[in-house]
């Protein structure tokens, strides 16, 4: 094996990362909360480097694709080794990629509650189609947009997920009103000064009155999703079972 993996007693969330680019990690993620939750242990890291299962001279992991196409594939012998050597590695198996089902906050969620997962950070075109299927990986993609590699779209789910984990936000009345939480964007934020160049902030939000703050603030969050999200809105609607004509 071309590295030991003698970290089994690390504390917290498991995060496994196979990556051609090992010094991508944990960049943004060793920053903040999440770097503090890294330090604190609440989640480790292990980065793999995918090059040191190359099997030939040139150190080569990827071929040409057969029947043609741009690009060169990973190969399957090379990818299959490399998570092999992860196998004592908890958590789902992940390959970041456009074909995958969008990620989003429940997904997130779901991953927080794992003890980890193992995402493999492909380059070039992908990944030869048998070991995606053979290691049963689950295809992950952020959006619509094509991405130069695996690993940035690894760290912003990584992201999403660690600052759900216990104990990295102070407190956990933050989460609930959030975007995403109750199947709405978020509501517009003010802070001092109250009157910032003759703009003054909503009066409601300095009435002290809490039930119409609250009202304000479901109204807000409403129409800004209306307008931005006709998707996430159209949901909301239904699943608050309402009539889409009474707005
Ligand atoms: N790799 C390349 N593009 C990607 C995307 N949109 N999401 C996840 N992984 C990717």
């Amino acid at each position: 094996m071309p590295s030991s993996f003698s970290d089994k007693n690390k504390t917290g969330w498991h995060a496994t990362i196979l990556t051609l680019f090992p010094k991508m990690f944990p960049g943004p993620l060793g920053f903040s909360l999440a770097g503090k939750a890294l330090n604190s242990g609440i989640w480790n890291l292990k980065t793999v480097d995918i090059r040191n299962f190359a099997q030939n001279k040139s150190r080569s992991i990827d071929d040409y694709p057969f029947g043609g196409g741009t690009g060169m594939v990973m190969r399957p012998d090379i990818v299959d080794t490399a998570l092999e050597a992860v196998a004592d590695r908890p958590g789902p198996r992940l390959y970041p990629s456009p074909r995958g089902a969008i990620f989003d906050q429940s997904w997130a969620k779901i991953l927080a509650k794992e003890p980890g997962a193992v995402i493999f950070c492909g380059r070039y075109e992908g990944l030869d189609e048998r070991v995606i299927k053979a290691r049963n990986l689950k295809e992950v993609s952020i959006g619509d947009f094509v991405l130069s590699g695996g690993e940035p779209a690894a760290i912003i789910i990584m992201d999403a997920l660690i600052r759900l984990l216990p104990g990295v936000l102070g407190t956990t009345t933050g989460l609930s009103e959030e975007s995403f939480e109750n199947g709405l964007l978020e509501y517009p934020l003010y802070t001092q000064p109250r009157n910032w160049n003759g703009i003054i902030v909503p009066e409601t939000l300095t009435s002290g009155h809490h039930a119409k703050v609250k009202a304000w603030k479901r109204l807000k969050a409403e129409s800004i999703t209306r307008e931005r999200r006709p998707d996430l809105w159209e949901q909301y609607m239904k699943n608050n079972d309402k009539s889409s004509s009474s707005r």
